[in-house]
């Protein structure tokens, strides 16, 4: 990874190579943390961060979920975020926000321990390899089944459902693929392992509803809204294993991996292979709004002095 310089920590701004806990951090034993990753894009040598405010919003989600206290104010992480960037000297960037319970007590409650905060940023480019955007990707439907809401909320951004992300990642990976598609305990399609999916049969554009047990993805409400100003037939739907094999066109949606079109699924090709019209007109929309060249959305990104 590319490092940077400091990382906001309880308040300070510590030197990269110090931002450092105990190893008997609960978080590290238990899982017991949450978190956000958001894009910052570098507008006339100023950083502009997108929807900032609807991700520190989705991380006290996150925690409300866990009960878990995060002792900073909305406002205070939204200056902590603006500050960590400011810093680092950096424009073009990925944002790590990490609420987790510290060091204290071992044993599976959390409670008497504090609640920690670590903010970092650095460079970080395209997340599916640097073709990804402009071929597509290869994806496979996991043999792993996506956390279920019985058991771990997929709702919340927890760091104990990327046990369930690396689980299906590895598998993609040492299987040949770029990406996995799990499902649900009703065999129904969920998301990508970061992040949300897309579907086009016909004309219309479809993703799975949030009660199919997915991440409220931020970049899946700014393709629902872009859509909307295409005038893109849209609906929230139910997506079988089997649609994946005959839809026209697919892609995955998130702050790291942003827009990428999916080409392939379990050696079925997607519509003709290539990027799909209506994924096309979405991901320039897209990329015109996080690069301000249009009015539309300027309220999502939140510029830095
Ligand atoms: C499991 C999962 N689904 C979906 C997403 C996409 O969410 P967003 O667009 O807010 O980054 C992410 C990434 O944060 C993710 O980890």
């Amino acid at each position: 990874m590319q490092e940077s310089q400091f990382i906001w920590m309880n308040g300070e701004m510590v030197p990269w190579k110090d931002a450092k806990v105990h190893v008997l951090t609960h978080a590290m034993h238990y899982a017991t943390a949450v978190f956000e990753g958001i894009r910052s894009y570098g507008i006339d040598g100023k950083a502009a961060i997108f929807r900032l405010d609807d991700h520190i919003k989705r991380l006290l989600e996150s925690a409300k979920i866990y009960e878990m206290a995060i002792p900073y104010t909305f406002s205070e992480i939204k200056k902590a975020i603006k500050d960590t960037v400011k810093i680092n000297e950096l424009t073009d960037c990925y944002i790590r926000p990490l609420a987790y319970y510290g060091y204290g007590e071992m044993g599976i409650s959390p409670l008497k321990n504090r609640v920690d905060l670590s903010i970092a940023a650095w460079k970080w480019g395209a997340y599916l390899g640097e073709s990804a955007k402009s071929n597509g990707i290869r994806c496979m439907v996991s043999s792993w089944q996506r956390v279920n809401p019985l058991s771990i909320p997929p709702m919340a951004k927890a760091v104990g459902n990327y046990a369930n992300s690396v689980l299906a990642k590895v598998e993609a990976q040492k299987t040949g693929f770029d990406e996995a598609i799990m499902l649900n305990m009703y065999g129904l399609v969920t998301e990508g392992t970061g992040e949300n999916l897309f579907y086009v049969k016909d004309g219309e554009l479809m993703t799975p509803p949030t009660t199919a047990g997915i991440l409220r993805g931020i970049t899946r409400d700014s393709v629902i809204r872009i859509a909307n100003d295409l005038n893109i037939p849209f609906r929230k739907n139910n997506i079988a294993r089997e649609e994946l094999y005959i839809a026209d066109e697919l892609f995955l949606t998130g702050t790291a991996a942003e827009i990428t079109p999916i080409v392939e699924v379990d050696r079925r090709i997607v519509g003709n292979g290539k990027i799909g019209s209506i994924t096309k007109k979405i991901m320039n929309k897209f990329e015109n709004i996080i690069h301000m060249k249009e009015i539309n959305h300027y309220e999502w990104m939140e510029q830095i002095d």
